[in-house]
């Protein structure tokens, strides 16, 4: 009698753990919970003069090019934006901005001066490309402008002057001078960076400095009340740097600032990166950790602003995120240019998740960068013509159904990616509801060698219809080239089945899914 209970609890523990084993992967959404809006600007991008970003990616000139173009902006380019339904563009920087003098960019280009780009390869920088060629392309590619202003080496005069250039409808002497260049009426920007990396490339100022200098700048750039509407942002913190945050929010009242910002990119080690391909699982772990730092600074940098602004008045503002690897041999190491692959699908899947899941704070993001720099969502060719979409901008374009949709809380229980020693989540989650009350559930699977049965349970909603894409490859390392475009890109997902409320899912290794559910 006794052998036969321990046998039974035996094949019972036995059942279970099997049961376990076989499918650790449940995700719980409450469709009829959602409280915070993610907000569209979460999807934001960022062009600096750096490179080949603006010059030879965006901007090709309107002279002699064989690249079709609108006022020297490439078609292919604006398309691809728009597909994306882009919110908002950052320009002119990144480091560059805190050497930028606008004044030099506008009016007749064969009259502006020129001057060393000393940050990003000590090229020439003739200012071809000026205030009125970006805010035109946001015009067309329907994104909001962010202007991100010189502190570092301008002064208070020349980013008031610049407010009133682009925000000031006439009579003032720089509307005067904006119609004077060719443009009626102004952009109305409403975002303006205050600087950019104030503790470094920005003068590597002290937190306590910097926060007179933003009271300073944000006072002189509106009125009292800032009847202008203007958002203002200021430079934030690098990455794990809560003192930064900290002095800001301390220091500078809540009517002076509309957002705070903070720069986290995936690197793994600042003197050694590692190649953007052809890397070895071990580099792909890596950068997969610091990628998930990403949850830890945001809820971190968020718990200090919640001390001294509890009503979450002030967003926080990812202005810069993303992978950074070596650059690809023979090209300049200034130009910061690398390939993208699917560990950068991978990257750009759990960050939006992360961004999503803290909507309430996370009100505004930009990958770093666009085109040709960093983890570009576009590459093109040097001495050619051809254009490429990378595996990130593919997750990009497959999440943008969360834009400005209402966050669904999802608990996750997931198995482990496992190497080594060390375990990381495989499966990570966001979801939303649109305004056409359809559901979208994006999961990655970050695990390289396994796939993974997720079981997503809907409460509060009755689900109908699942349809689905999925973004995965065959090897870590897989990438789109000139040659071949389409090797990496997103097709029909049809391994998510309705059981009763309960979406199966079987997503294979290194994976992104987004799914509809009706
Ligand atoms: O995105 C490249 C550079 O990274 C930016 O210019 C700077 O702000 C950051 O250090």
């Amino acid at each position: 009698m006794k052998l036969l209970t321990i046998l039974s609890t035996f094949l019972l523990l036995f059942g279970m753990a099997t049961l376990f084993a076989a499918n650790p992967n449940k995700v719980t959404i409450n469709a009829d919970q959602g409280k915070h809006q993610i907000n569209r600007h979460i999807y934001g991008h960022f062009a600096e003069h750096l490179g080949r970003c603006i010059y030879g990616g965006f901007y090709v000139g309107e002279g002699n090019t064989k690249i079709p173009n609108t006022a020297g902006i490439r078609n292919d380019v604006i398309e691809a934006l728009k597909n994306l339904n882009i919110p908002n563009l950052r320009w002119p920087g990144g480091c560059f901005a805190d050497t930028y003098h606008w004044k030099d960019g506008v009016g007749p280009k064969q009259d502006r001066p020129s001057f060393v780009n000393r940050w990003w390869g000590g090229v020439i920088e003739d200012n071809s490309f000026g205030t009125h060629d970006f805010l035109n392309l946001c015009e067309a590619i329907g994104a909001e402008p962010y202007l991100a202003a010189n502190v570092g080496s301008g002064t208070v005069q020349e980013l008031i002057d610049w407010v009133y250039y682009v925000n000031h409808k006439e009579g003032s002497p720089m509307a005067n001078l904006r119609k004077t260049n060719g443009r009626e009426e102004p952009w109305n920007v409403k975002f303006w960076g205050v600087g950019n990396e104030m503790w470094g490339c920005g003068g590597n100022m002290k937190p306590e400095y910097y926060a007179d200098e933003l009271r300073k700048y944000s006072t002189f750039m509106t009125d009292w009340s800032n009847s202008d509407g203007l958002f203002r942002i200021a430079s934030g913190a690098s990455e794990d740097d809560y003192n930064w945050t900290e002095t800001l929010m301390k220091e500078v009242p809540g009517n002076l600032i509309e957002g705070m910002a903070l720069h986290s990119y995936s690197v793994i080690d600042w003197r050694d990166k590692g190649p953007a391909t052809g890397f070895s699982e071990d580099h792909y772990f890596k950068t997969m950790q610091v990628a998930y730092k990403m949850k830890d600074r945001v809820e971190k940098h968020s718990a200090i602003m919640d001390k001294y602004d509890p009503d979450k008045k002030l967003a926080l503002v990812v202005d810069e995120w993303g992978g950074w690897y070596d650059v690809e041999p023979g090209t300049n190491p200034g130009f910061l240019y690398q390939q993208n692959t699917i560990r950068d699908a991978m990257i750009a899947g759990v960050t939006l998740n992360i961004f999503n899941n803290n909507c309430e704070r996370v009100r505004m993001a930009n990958l770093a960068q666009t085109i040709n720099v960093l983890q570009a969502v576009m590459l093109t060719e040097k001495d050619g013509t051809r254009m490429v979409l990378t595996p990130t901008y593919h997750v990009m374009e497959m999440y943008k159904v969360h834009q400005d949709a209402t966050l669904l809380p999802a608990e996750v229980e997931t198995s482990n990616y496992k190497h080594g020693d060390a375990t990381l989540p495989a499966i990570h989650v966001s979801a939303s509801k649109d305004k056409s009350g359809k559901i979208h559930i994006s999961l990655t699977n970050i695990d390289p060698n396994n796939a993974a049965e997720v079981e997503c349970e809907l409460l509060g909603a009755k689900a109908r219809k699942i349809t689905g894409r999925i973004l995965t490859a065959k090897a870590l390392d897989a990438h789109n080239t000139f040659e071949k475009p389409d090797n990496v890109k997103p097709a029909v997902f049809k391994d998510a089945k309705l059981d009763g409320q309960t979406i199966k899912v079987k997503m294979p290794s290194k994976s992104v899914v987004v799914l509809e559910v009706e």
